[in-house]
């Protein structure tokens, strides 16, 4: 099938079987690779991206739902130049380890604030909770989405 969508900005056609994961259109057909495969179960958070404003696991997104659709990656969230308030954030809080599980936590955590500029801690664990992080940088990340709340509402 074709589909025809917006991702990062830019409008792009793919000739993809239907049911394909957006994950891997992204990945293999777009050569967005920041956007990781974790567990393609909807388990991990590591394949998060935004869907017409919305977080969604890109291992659970065919490519029959994307026609018209607009689709945000790690990779055009921000700019070196210009981060986004969570990326910047990330950076100077040092929160990633490995850095697998990063850009799904961020593209996770970007969707939060984006709804709800100023969480408390219980809102940012329910929201964050479906993101795992096998090297455990769980209180970084918490403290990093804090700061970027604070720069969200400045
Ligand atoms: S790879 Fe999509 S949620 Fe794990
Ligand atoms: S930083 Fe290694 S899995 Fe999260």
């Amino acid at each position: 099938m074709q589909a025809r969508f917006t991702v990062n900005g830019e409008e792009r056609q793919v000739d993809v079987p239907e049911d394909m994961p957006l994950l891997w259109v992204l990945r293999d057909e777009l050569a967005l690779t920041g956007t990781k495969y974790g567990c393609g179960i909807a388990q991990c958070g590591a394949c998060t991206v935004h869907l017409d404003g919305m977080a969604v696991r890109a291992c659970q997104v065919e490519a029959r739902e994307l026609d018209g659709s607009t689709v945000l990656t790690i990779e055009g969230l921000g700019t070196p130049e210009a981060p986004h308030p969570v990326q910047q954030a990330w950076i100077e809080t040092q929160v990633a380890q490995c850095g697998y599980c990063q850009s799904g936590q961020i593209m996770q955590a970007a969707s939060l604030l984006a709804g709800n500029p100023d969480p408390s801690d219980a809102e940012i664990d329910a929201v964050m909770s479906g993101n795992l992080c096998r090297c455990g940088s769980y209180p970084r990340i918490r403290t990093a989405i804090r700061a970027a709340s604070a720069a969200v509402g400045r």
